[in-house]
C-alpha cells in the first residue's frame, strides 16, 4: 500500500519514553535505571509534591451535579504494565504445554483427551497475514469441537466445515511483542473434557515500514446506557488505530447545545457533552478519521436510551431513611469516575437518594493512588469525597494494606524497605482524608483459606506484625475513625473464620487497636449458611467489636431468579439488624451495569437504574421492627 512513507508512531518509541520517565521517577539521572529489588539507594515512597495536586476540571468533561470535579494535573501518567510480558526466552522454549481439563467421571485410560498436531510458535512481521489451520484430533476417532479463548483485534476464526478451522490475523504496529493465542478442543464424548493449546506469536517490525498497510481507525466500544431526561450526559469516545497513530474524531450532527472537545490528558479521547431534553432513543454518529490518510474513516453509532424523570421513581421510603431508623448505615461502593460515564448523573442521583455511606471501589487502592514512587493520583478520591460531602454521605476508606492491586514498585521493592513504604503510605493517605473518612479498612484480606495468614509482600517483610503495626499507626492518625480488618469468605463456619478469630484474639491480647470486622459477603443465590453467618457475627460481637457488611452482592447462579436473589439479600439484612454490633450494610457497587460481577447481575439496581426485587426486599427488612 501507498501511505506508509510517513512513519507511523511506533510502540517502541512509547517504551523508550516510559523507561526514561521511570528513571526520573526513581531518581535516576543518567546511565542505567537502578534495579529496585537490589539497589537500596532507590528511595521509594517520596512525599507527594505540589505537582500531584489535582486541578479543577472544565465541566465540559464531566456530568457531575452539585459538586465540582478535579482532575490529575499535567500529562498522562506513564502506565507501567502489571502483567509481565512474555519474554523472548519463554518464546524460545517452544510451544507452551497444553492444559488438559478432566471432569469427574472420565476414565482417561479408555477415553483420551483431544489434541492438536503440527502447531508451533511463530514469528511474523507487522503487516503480514498469518493463517493457521487448527485440526484437533481425538484418539477415539471422532471430530472434536473447538473455540479460541480470545481473538486479537482484527483476527478471525472461521469454520472450514471439514473438522478444521482457520485462524487469520494481520498483526500491525500495535501488536509488536509476543501474543499468547489459545484454542481449546472439546472431547466429542464429553464437552467438559478439554485440551487448551496455546501458541506464541511474536510480531516484529519489518525493515521496510512502508510494507505495513495503513488501516482505518475504529472506536472503542461502549455499553448500552440509560439516562434521565434533562440530565447532562458525557461520552468519552476513544479512537483506536492499530497502526499506532492517533485518529481524530468528529461528530457530523452534534446534538443541540452539545460540546465536543479533545480530552486534556488523553489525546485519543474526545468528550461529547449534551443534555437530552426529549425522551426516547438518541443515536449519534461518531466518525474516526485516520491521521495519516484523511480519506480513511470509520463511522459508528453511539446510542442512549433517555427515560422520563418519573421512570426512576421508587415506591416506599429511601433505604437510608429506613436504615437510620434501625441505627445502621446503608451504602455502596462507587465506580471510579462515575461522573465521566454517560449515565453518571442518574448514577449519582440514585446513590444520593438511597445511601448514606460510600466506599471508593478502586480509587484508594495503592496501584492507582501511588503508582510510582513519589507520584500520587488523588483526583478520583477527592471527587468521591466531594460527592459524599455534597450529599451528606459518610466515606468508608478502602483499603490501606492489601496483598493485591499493588504498584510494581512495591511488589519489586527491597524487602527491608517495605515497612517504611507501608507506614509512609498509611500516613499520607490517612492524613489527607482524615476529616472525610469515618471508617477505614486498614487491613484487607489477611487470611488464607486454611486459616493461616495469607502470603503477601507485607507478610514477607514484617511477618504477622505488619497487621499490628498498621492498626496501631491507623489509630494514632485517625483516633475518631473506626478501624477494621476486612475479609471475604468469613460469612460461614470454617478454618478461615477460625483463623481470623485467632488473629483477633492475638491482637486483643497485645492491646492492638481494632474496632471491627468487615464481612465482604460476595455470595451466590445458593448461599444458605445463614445460621453460620449469625454465629460468626456473634463471635465477633462477643469480642467487643463492631460488624460491617462491607461488600455485599448476591450473584445469580445457574437458573436462579431475581426473586431468590431478593430473599438472600433480605436474610443478610435481617441478620445484621438482629445483631446490635452490626453497624453498616454496603453493597459492592450500585448497578449491575458496572458490577465487578456484572455477568451475574448481583446488585439492587439493574442496568437502567430500575429497582430490582432485591431493593424491595432490603426495604422490607429495614422496615420491620
Ligand atoms: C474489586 C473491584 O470491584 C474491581 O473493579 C477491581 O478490578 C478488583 O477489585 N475484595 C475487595 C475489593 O476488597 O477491593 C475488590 O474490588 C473485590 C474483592
Amino acid at each position: 500500500m501507498h501511505l506508509n512513507s510517513i512513519h507511523p508512531r511506533l510502540p517502541l518509541v512509547g517504551l523508550l519514553v516510559l523507561a526514561s520517565q521511570l528513571m526520573v521517577a526513581c531518581g535516576g539521572s543518567s546511565g542505567e535505571t537502578p534495579d529496585p529489588t537490589t539497589d537500596p539507594s532507590v528511595v521509594g515512597s517520596e512525599a507527594p509534591s505540589a505537582d500531584d495536586q489535582p486541578i479543577t476540571e472544565d465541566p465540559a468533561f464531566n456530568n457531575a451535579v452539585g459538586f465540582s470535579v478535579v482532575r490529575e494535573p499535567g500529562a498522562r501518567l506513564a502506565v507501567v504494565e502489571v502483567d509481565p510480558e512474555i519474554s523472548d526466552a519463554t518464546f524460545e522454549l517452544g510451544l507452551p504445554e497444553a492444559v488438559i481439563t478432566v471432569p469427574e467421571g472420565v476414565d482417561t485410560t479408555t477415553n483420551q483427551a483431544p489434541f492438536f498436531e503440527d502447531l508451533q510458535n511463530l514469528t511474523v512481521e507487522a503487516g503480514e497475514i498469518i493463517e493457521i489451520v487448527y485440526r484437533p484430533q481425538d484418539p477415539e476417532g471422532e471430530l472434536p469441537g473447538m473455540f479460541p479463548e480470545k481473538l486479537p483485534q482484527g483476527g478471525t476464526f472461521d469454520d472450514n466445515f471439514d473438522g478444521s478451522k482457520t485462524f487469520r490475523w494481520q498483526p500491525l504496529q500495535m501488536d509488536v511483542g509476543i501474543l499468547k493465542f489459545t484454542v481449546t478442543a472439546l472431547d466429542p464424548e464429553n464437552s467438559l473434557y478439554r485440551t487448551s493449546q496455546p501458541i506464541l506469536i511474536k510480531t516484529v517490525l519489518p525493515e521496510d515500514l512502508s510494507s505495513i498497510p495503513n488501516v482505518a481507525p475504529t472506536l472503542d466500544t461502549l455499553l448500552t446506557y440509560t439516562a434521565r431526561v434533562n440530565d447532562p450526559v458525557v461520552f468519552e469516545l476513544k479512537g483506536i488505530d492499530l497502526n499506532g497513530t492517533v485518529p481524530t474524531l468528529e461528530v457530523p450532527n452534534l446534538p443541540a447545545g452539545a460540546t465536543f472537545n479533545q480530552h486534556p490528558r488523553f489525546e485519543e479521547v474526545f468528550v461529547l457533552k449534551f443534555t437530552p431534553t426529549t425522551v426516547g432513543e438518541t443515536v449519534i454518529d461518531v466518525l474516526a478519521r485516520d491521521s495519516v490518510d484523511s480519506s480513511l474513516t470509520t463511522t459508528e453509532a453511539v446510542s442512549l436510551s433517555v427515560l422520563a424523570a418519573d421512570a426512576f421513581d421508587r415506591d416506599g421510603s429511601a433505604l437510608k431513611a429506613l436504615a437510620s431508623n434501625r441505627n445502621v448505615q446503608i451504602g455502596f461502593a462507587a465506580l471510579q469516575s462515575f461522573y465521566h460515564q454517560p449515565d453518571g448523573a442518574i448514577y449519582a442521583s440514585t446513590a444520593a437518594q438511597e445511601y448514606d455511606i460510600v466506599t471508593p471501589e478502586n480509587s484508594m487502592k495503592m496501584d492507582y493512588l501511588n503508582p510510582e514512587p513519589g507520584r500520587y493520583q488523588f483526583a478520583a478520591t477527592d471527587n468521591l469525597v466531594a460527592f459524599a460531602n455534597a450529599n451528606a454521605m459518610a466515606v468508608h476508606g478502602h483499603p490501606l494494606v492489601w496483598y493485591r492491586q499493588l504498584p510494581t514498585w512495591i511488589t519489586s521493592s527491597v524487602v527491608a524497605e517495605r515497612e517504611t513504604h507501608m507506614s509512609e503510605y498509611i500516613e499520607r493517605v490517612m492524613t489527607r482524608y482524615a476529616d472525610d473518612v469515618s471508617v477505614w479498612d486498614v487491613i484487607n484480606e489477611p487470611m488464607a483459606d486454611d486459616g493461616s495468614l495469607r502470603d503477601s509482600v507485607w507478610l514477607e517483610a514484617m511477618g504477622s506484625e505488619y497487621i499490628d503495626k498498621a492498626l496501631t499507626q491507623a489509630r494514632t492518625l485517625a483516633p475518631a475513625a473506626a478501624i477494621l480488618i476486612n475479609e471475604f469468605d468469613i460469612g460461614f463456619a470454617g478454618p478461615k473464620f477460625d483463623g481470623l478469630v485467632e488473629l483477633v484474639d492475638g491482637l486483643q491480647e497485645r492491646d492492638v487497636p481494632l474496632d471491627g470486622i468487615g464481612f465482604q459477603m460476595h455470595v451466590f443465590t445458593s448461599f444458605n449458611q445463614f445460621d453460620e453467618l449469625e454465629a460468626n457475627f456473634a463471635q465477633i460481637a462477643a469480642r467487643d467489636l463492631d460488624i460491617y457488611i462491607t461488600e455485599l452482592d448476591v450473584s445469580l447462579d445457574g437458573s436462579a431468579t431475581i426473586v431468590e436473589q431478593a430473599a438472600a439479600y433480605q436474610q443478610v439484612v435481617n441478620i445484621c439488624l438482629e445483631q446490635v454490633r452490626c453497624k453498616a450494610i454496603q453493597t459492592w457497587g450500585l448497578t449491575d451495569q458496572y458490577s465487578f460481577r456484572s455477568n451475574f447481575d448481583p446488585l439492587l439496581f439493574d442496568r437502567a437504574y430500575q429497582a430490582k426485587p432485591a431493593y424491595g426486599a432490603v426495604q422490607d427488612a429495614l422496615s420491620v421492627n
